[in-house]
């Protein structure tokens, strides 16, 4: 178990859609992504996570799947993937992809049958419900993007529940024949190679068997998304939940050593039980508490301490610091802190993943109004919810479309695209790309930063410093989370990597002079 390759690896989300283009029409696609396998290498990041590339109508981009079986013409087709795939391991890179298990598209097969009538054989697969007696949804649930969570079906004159849009509907994962078609979509990637699945909405699998209304959330207000109106006590995160993705765990296992990774948005005690009694559950639960972090060092001192403390014994930790769906760390935090962030990531027990563009200190593209794509963007369109600014397309080069198409590409690029691309950022020894580049190197040949314990030590309130040891080797990261430079009474020691790469080699006697949002990693002396 300790020996599984996952534990030392580093996930590296690529949204497929805005990471290269190679057939020029302005959306990214798999073979772009195979062209570009080299810089991740380089790059040192050893597993990549691809979200949907599925068959889909692209209402959600990809989270709404017509056949789990196949690749959409716009990415390509299975055999670009296979070529993908090949190359990837080829080039000792591991591929995890998207698996959309909560709902499919309306367009599915399954849902077209399903709302034939209620007679039909896969009525069941998903969730029908007649009206409440007023003839209005059956229950209170909302949508996550806004609404009722309920659409009338004119035809068969019931309601279908949907998490999120009502194009995509939910599976009902408490029917065997369900569960079974979508344990055999699993073992189809397996069967190709894959490494393992990040599974969409994990928390979200199984509701409320009689469909209780949702209490109240006493703290909502009109700016904030819809969905948290209500608290989700019977529509997410039911007991019955682990043994959906137990199941899910079994079908892995068939295959030996491969990866399974949870997307829950829960808070940690709800979270750490998706590891499963005696780890049966996820590999990874995704552990998303940076993502909400206040960015002083006390808070995420307790964030860490707190996490630490909570993991089940032989838990695999895991951290994550942006994602398709949320704001962009440089966006939340500034340029300078996002370096801070990236040593804080990079150093962290347990697994990171990192969001494509991250590494280039891409921020907030705007997207002007009338290119919004993004669905639950257009239904909540004045609480600044849009997910658009934090997908824009990588930026390789400074050619007229960033080396990313040959055409103009489905959402812009950074203004500042000349200068911020991956050519012009790896020749120089100060960028954001070449701090990364030196972190992830560094880490993988520093036995205490992989697999090492991790301690917390006294540095004051606008520095984060904890230590990370295994047997003799000890390496301590302290992180200036404030805009002052400060002193710290650091151990004998020695810089191996500093946020602004300016400082590697230099000798700290007792005291450490950090610069405003400087972070620094040290080596123990002694070594
Ligand atoms: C979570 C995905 O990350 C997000 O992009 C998507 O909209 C929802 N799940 C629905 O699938
Ligand atoms: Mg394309």
């Amino acid at each position: 178990m300790s020996q599984a390759w996952w534990r030392k690896a580093v996930v590296y989300e690529v949204y497929p859609r805005s990471f290269q283009d190679s057939d020029g029409d302005g959306v990214g696609d798999l073979e772009g992504v195979r062209r570009r396998l080299d810089y991740l290498a380089w790059l040192g990041v050893d597993t990549i996570w691809l979200a949907p590339f599925y068959p889909s109508p692209m209402r959600d981009f990809g989270y709404d799947v017509t056949d789990y079986c196949n690749v959409d013409p716009i990415f390509g087709s299975l055999a670009s993937f296979d070529r993908l795939l090949t190359q990837a391991h080829e080039k000792g890179l591991k591929v995890v992809i998207d698996f959309v298990p909560n709902h499919t598209s309306e367009a599915h097969p399954w849902f077209l049958e399903s709302a034939q009538s209620r007679a039909n054989q896969k009525r069941d697969w998903y969730i029908w419900r007649d009206p409440a007696p007023d003839g209005g949804p059956p229950n209170n649930w909302l949508s996550h993007f806004g609404g009722s969570a309920w659409t009338f079906h004119e035809r068969s004159g019931q309601y279908y529940y949907h998490a999120y849009l009502p194009q995509q509907p939910d599976l009902n994962w408490r029917n065997p024949k369900a569960r079974d078609a979508m344990h055999e979509a699993l073992r189809f990637w397996l069967r190709r190679g894959v490494d393992g699945f990040r599974v969409d909405v994990m928390w979200h699998l199984v509701k409320d068997a009689s469909f209780r209304d949702n209490p109240p959330n006493p703290d909502w207000s009109n700016r904030d998304p819809q969905i948290e109106r209500l608290l989700p006590v019977y529509s997410a995160d039911q007991p019955e939940v682990h043994g959906v993705v137990a199941g899910m765990r079994r079908v892995l296992d068939e295959f030996g050593d491969r990866l399974l990774i949870g997307e829950i948005y829960l808070p940690l005690e709800r979270l750490v039980a998706y590891y499963g009694d005696g780890l049966c559950g996820a590999h990874l639960p995704f552990n998303f508490l940076l993502l909400n972090a206040a960015w002083d060092a006390r808070s995420v001192a307790k964030i860490i301490a707190d996490y630490e403390s909570t993991l089940p014994a032989g838990a695999a930790p895991n951290w994550v610091l942006s994602n398709h769906d949320r704001p962009r760390i440089a966006a939340r935090v500034g340029a300078a802190q996002a370096r801070v962030a990236a040593m804080l990531l990079l150093t962290l027990r347990g697994v990171p993943t990192l969001y494509y563009g991250d590494e280039l200190g891409l921020a907030h593209v705007p997207v002007p109004h009338d290119q919004t794509q993004d669905p639950w963007a257009k239904r909540e369109p004045d609480i600044g919810v849009g997910r658009d600014p934090a997908r824009t397309p990588m930026q390789w080069d400074a050619s007229l479309y960033a080396g990313f198409s040959t055409s103009a590409p489905w959402l812009p690029l950074s203004a500042d695209h000349r200068t911020r691309n991956v050519s012009a950022m790896r020749q120089d020894p100060a960028s954001i790309l070449t701090l990364y580049h030196r972190l992830l190197h560094y880490r993988r040949k520093r036995a205490s930063l992989v697999g090492g314990d991790w301690r917390l030590l006294e540095a004051g309130d606008s520095v984060l410093a904890y230590e990370r040891r295994a047997g003799l080797e000890t390496t301590i990261a302290a992180l200036n989370f404030s805009g002052e430079a400060i002193e710290w009474s650091a151990p004998a020691s020695r810089i191996a990597v500093s946020t602004w790469g300016d400082r590697e080699g230099e000798r700290v006697d007792r005291l450490l002079r950090l610069g405003p949002d400087e972070g620094v990693i040290l080596e123990s002396q002694g070594e």
